[in-house]
């Protein structure tokens, strides 16, 4: 039996505190697991930014990149990384600099999923290039703002095609303010979308890999209050929409991580608004009583996919999907299903039930017992310090801090999240 060292990088931008947490956890593990004969253990490392060969030998079996999304050297180093050296990534570095925010809409309409009607609108302002002037006078239709708004509807939503970090988004009612949203617009390309109102609930469903989590969210609260605590809002039969739902759109674009925005509207449909998140927010900052559960589901995929060598899927292949978006026989619901089905399978979520069962089953014991250590409480206090002014460190490294003891002190601290059905 060889003794193997699995290396996991971390490629990083401004996160502090999930990283220090991972590396600590993961090295008071001591793993050595048993896989086909030989003993695997792992090391965790950063990955830092320097030139690098196409050809240079590869230093990592598994990468968790938070970066590929805006720094494009590590996105090409990323993309080499899988291509040359069959390194497995999360998230797919090809799938997270293609699907803008509209073209997951586009994706899931075409499954049946009840998104908001949404238009794109060509942009307002041009940076000038030598093509430009010929392709606006030959091709571009002058077009009527407020026609496109009536027949849409309000209230809607205007926001960037690729947005993200809730800018430039704004919510309108009526034509004036409409135009008034286009005119600020710029050079940004914009979509509008119907808001989902009235609503009930927002959730914000968190998978990673096979592992779900859904979260209340109150977009109308400060920034350290949006992820509320609270546990018992959703039916089991919502909960089941929700996690088919992301399941399915995680597992479509290929990635492992990533959150999916539902609001419950009119009649009980569950209408997903945002989904494109495959950078998904890490921060203890936000997530605060939520942070231990992405820490630990963030873990154990990437001890489970590197223990075992998981490959990387190359290619979408949405196929499938697409085979049973067809079918007339199924409503959406059977269908969403059938979606899931195909998720859970490409995740090997029952391999990865088992792995977690056999090999990782004091990972929630340890994690708990890390949860009261110093050595957390300064890994919350390092990331408050980057983001709050001085006077008010203290009162929220506390207000985080106290949270994380409520995770410790509750139910899902002891019991292993749900994995797949
Ligand atoms: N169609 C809609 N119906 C109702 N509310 C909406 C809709 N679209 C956007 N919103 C509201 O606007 C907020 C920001 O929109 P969205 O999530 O699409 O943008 P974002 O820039 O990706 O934000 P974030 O980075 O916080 O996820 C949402 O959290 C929600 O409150
Ligand atoms: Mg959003």
């Amino acid at each position: 039996m060889a003794t193997l060292t699995r290396r996991i990088g971390l490629s990083l931008g401004a996160d502090i505190c999930w990283p220090i947490c991972y590396e600590e956890i993961l090295e008071r593990l001591d793993l050595s697991i048993p896989v086909d004969g030989d003993c695997i253990q792992f090391e965790v490392e950063r990955v830092t930014i320097e030139p690098f060969a196409l050809l240079d030998p590869p230093r990592y079996d598994l990468v968790i990149d938070r970066l590929t999304h805006w720094y494009h050297p590590s996105r090409e180093w990323i993309k080499k990384s899988i291509l040359l050296d069959d390194v497995y990534v999360f998230n797919n570095p090809w799938s997270v600099q293609s699907m803008e925010k509209l073209t997951t809409y586009g994706g899931m309409l075409r499954l049946g999923f009840p998104i908001p009607e949404t238009w794109l609108i060509p942009p307002k302002e041009y940076e000038s290039s030598p093509d430009l002037k010929p392709t606006l006078e030959r091709y571009a239709r002058l077009f009527d703002l407020e026609d496109v708004g009536e027949r849409l509807g309000y209230p809607m939503y205007m926001k960037p095609y690729d947005g993200g970090g809730w800018t430039g988004v704004s919510r309108i009612e009526n034509p004036a303010a409409l135009q008034a949203a286009y005119e600020q617009s710029g050079r940004h390309v914009m979509h509008i979308q119907r808001a989902v109102e009235p609503f009930d609930l927002y959730v914000r469903t968190v998978g990673l890999g096979p592992q779900i989590r859904h979260v209340l969210y109150d977009p109308s609260g400060p920034l350290h209050d949006r992820y509320t605590m609270e546990t018992d809002f959703l039916s089991p039969t919502d909960a089941a929409v929700l996690e088919d739902m992301t399941l399915t759109i995680n597992s479509f674009f290929g990635w492992d991580f990533n959150s999916c925005e539902t609001l419950r509207g009119e009649k009980g449909t569950w209408r997903p608004i945002d989904f494109a998140n495959p950078c998904p927010d890490s921060q203890v900052t936000s997530l605060h009583f939520h942070f231990p559960w992405l820490l630990l589901a963030k873990l154990k995929w990437s001890i489970f996919c590197a223990a075992v060598e998981r490959p990387f899927r190359r290619n979408l292949n949405w196929t499938p999907f697409y085979a049973i978006a067809d079918r007339d026989d199924l409503s959406f619901r059977e269908k969403l299903s059938e979606y899931a089905a195909i998720a859970l399978k490409r995740f090997d979520a029952e391999h990865f039930e088992e792995f977690c069962a056999t090999h990782l089953s004091h990972l929630d014991e340890v994690a708990r017992e890390f949860f009261g250590s110093d050595v957390a409480k300064d890994a919350v206090r390092k990331k408050v310090e980057a983001l709050y002014p001085d006077h008010e460190v203290e009162e929220f490294t506390e207000l985080f801090w106290e949270r994380i003891q409520r995770w410790r002190d509750s139910p899902a601290a002891s019991r292993r999240e749900k994995a797949g059905p």
